[in-house]
């Protein structure tokens, strides 16, 4: 019998989106953040919500140039070049070892298995720094897309945050301990999958 290839996990390589890039983003100048990135990033990277998180972004690393090799990439779908999305964590280790995962796809690419292969990549980085000890990640309670996305990374839910304006948010968190485990367990049996589903 036939098996399509969309079965096929995803993969994806991070680009990683520079001050300027940020910037760019920021101002809605879709080719400047492309040309800076080098790579040809989305629409999406543009649409107004994105904007705002990419000026702070580049706040953020205006104030703290250390959250470089942390904060949002761009992900590309790999071997085909595609951007699809953005993925990375809010910043460098708080001083309990937590980084917090966050992640996009782009609207046409949604539903493909894009969001769980940036997450497993996420994860794989989070467990090859020593200095990490959680990682957590924070869903609205109604974003069923994204509580569907970490469902098999280990992430147990630790708590609940809300306000008004935001509504309710999940806290879970998965110990990267948990993740460098299953890495090893990965490894050992060649075949397999490396974190999660
Ligand atoms: C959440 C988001 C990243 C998911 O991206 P995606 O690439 O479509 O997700 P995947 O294809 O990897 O699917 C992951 C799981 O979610 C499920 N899923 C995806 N979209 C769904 C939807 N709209 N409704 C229900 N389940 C959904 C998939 O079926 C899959 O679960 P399964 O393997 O059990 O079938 C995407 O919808 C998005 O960018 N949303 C806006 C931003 C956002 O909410 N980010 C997360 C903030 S915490």
């Amino acid at each position: 019998m036939h098996h399509e290839p969309l079965s096929l996990p995803r993969r994806v390589r991070f680009v990683e989106l520079n001050a300027k890039a940020l910037r760019a983003l920021a101002d809605g100048d879709l080719a400047g953040g492309s040309a800076e990135a080098g790579v040809a990033l989305d629409e999406h990277f543009v649409c107004d919500r994105a904007r705002w998180i990419f000026g702070y972004r580049a706040d953020q690393l205006a104030e703290d140039p250390s959250a470089a090799p942390w904060i949002t990439r761009a992900a590309v779908s790999e071997p085909d070049g595609a951007v699809v999305g953005d993925a990375g964590f809010h910043g460098p280790p708080d001083e309990a070892g937590m980084v917090e995962v966050g992640y996009t796809v782009v609207p046409g690419y949604r539903r493909q298995g894009y969001a769980r292969a940036m997450l497993r990549a996420l994860l794989v980085r989070a467990a090859a720094e020593p200095g990490v000890r959680t990682v957590r990640a924070r869903i609205g309670s109604d974003n069923t897309a994204s509580l569907a996305t970490i469902a098999g990374f280990g992430f147990t839910r630790v708590g609940e945050q809300g306000n008004e304006r935001d509504g309710l948010a999940i806290v879970f968190e998965v110990p990267a301990d948990a993740i460098r485990a299953e890495r090893r367990t990965a490894s050992a049996d060649v075949a397999g999958d490396p974190v999660g589903p």
